[in-house]
C-alpha cells in the first residue's frame, strides 16, 4: 500500500514530454503550458535531424523512438508528440511498442469543414504529413461533403527553425503555397503543422481577415488534461511547473530562435542520445 501511494506521487510530479522536429512543438507548448501551469515539462526539439517533411516513415519513426526512449528515461509520465508529421508517420508504432501514453496532433479538417462556407479548405502541411494515410484517412472519414486542397510547403518549417516569421522570404514562400488555395476559392486554412501557428501574422497579412487559420494547439492540451486526470497523473504541486529544455542541435541557436518564438530566454541542454 505504501509503495503504491509512493509511486504514485512519483508518476503525478513527473514531466510531462513534449517533441518535435524542432521548434514548432513550442506553439503547443504555449498552450500546455497556458491549461497546466503547475505541471513540469521536458521539451525536446530535434532540430539536429529537422525538417522531418522530407524523411521516410522509417526515418521519422526511429527518430520518435529514439526522443521517446530519452523521454522515459527522464520519468516521463505522458508524451505529446507536438509534430503533425511525427505523429501522421509514427504515433501508431509509438503506442504499440510503448506502454505510456501518447497524444498526437491531429490537423483541424473536422472543424474547417465546420467553419467553411464556400466548400472548399486547403490544408498546408509537410510533404511527409501529406503523404501519410493517417491524414488521407481523416479527409476521406470527415470532409468528403467539401473540396480539400493539400498543399505541402518545403521551406516553411526552415524559416521558423531560424526565427524568421515575417521576412522576404518567409513572405515570399507563404505567398506562393496559399495563392492557388485562394484562386480555386479556399475560405478556411488547415495549419497542419506545428511550426506554421508562428507564421499566423504574416499569413493573415498575405491572405486576409476573412481567411479562417485553424490549428489544433488548445484542442491537444485539452485533452491532456482529460487523459492526466482519467489516469490520476495531474501533478500534487501548487507552484508552477517548470520546463527543461533539450535539442539534438547546437543549443546557442535554440537559445537565439527560442527565445524569439517562446518571448523569454531558452536555455538548452544537448540530448544526450543517438
Ligand atoms: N512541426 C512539424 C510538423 O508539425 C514539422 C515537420 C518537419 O520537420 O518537417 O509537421
Amino acid at each position: 500500500m505504501a509503495i503504491g501511494i509512493f509511486m504514485k506521487t512519483m508518476a503525478s510530479n513527473a514531466p510531462i514530454g513534449v517533441f518535435d522536429s524542432g521548434l514548432g512543438g513550442l506553439s503547443v507548448l504555449r498552450e500546455l503550458v497556458r491549461a497546466l501551469p503547475q505541471e513540469n515539462f521536458i521539451y525536446v526539439a530535434d532540430s539536429g535531424h529537422c525538417p522531418y517533411g522530407g524523411k521516410t516513415q522509417d526515418e521519422i519513426v526511429a527518430r520518435a523512438s529514439a526522443i521517446t526512449d530519452f523521454l522515459l528515461a527522464s520519468d516521463a509520465k505522458l508524451i505529446v508528440v507536438a509534430c503533425n508529421t511525427a505523429t501522421i508517420a509514427a504515433v501508431e508504432y509509438l503506442r504499440a511498442t510503448y506502454s505510456v501514453s501518447f497524444v498526437g496532433m491531429e490537423p483541424a479538417v473536422k472543424p474547417a469543414v465546420a467553419a467553411t462556407r464556400s466548400g472548399i479548405i486547403g490544408v498546408l502541411a509537410t510533404g511527409a504529413a501529406l503523404k501519410g494515410e493517417k491524414l488521407l484517412r481523416l479527409i476521406d472519414r470527415h470532409a468528403s461533403a467539401v473540396t480539400v486542397i493539400t498543399q505541402p510547403c518545403p521551406g516553411l518549417v526552415e524559416q521558423v527553425e531560424i526565427g524568421d516569421l515575417s521576412g522576404p522570404e518567409t513572405r515570399r514562400l507563404l505567398t506562393n503555397y496559399t495563392q492557388p488555395l485562394l484562386t480555386a476559392g479556399a475560405d478556411t486554412l488547415v495549419l497542419g503543422c506545428t511550426h506554421y501557428p508562428f507564421l499566423r501574422d504574416t499569413l493573415v497579412d498575405i491572405v486576409g481577415p476573412d481567411v479562417r487559420l485553424l490549428d489544433t494547439g488548445e484542442a491537444v492540451a485539452r485533452r491532456v488534461e482529460t487523459l492526466l486526470a482519467r489516469e490520476s497523473l495531474q501533478t500534487s504541486s501548487a507552484a508552477s511547473g517548470r520546463i527543461d529544455w533539450y535539442t539534438s542541435g547546437e543549443p546557442a541557436t535554440m537559445a537565439l530562435a527560442g527565445a524569439r518564438l517562446w518571448g523569454a530566454p531558452v536555455s538548452a541542454r544537448t540530448v544526450p542520445q543517438t
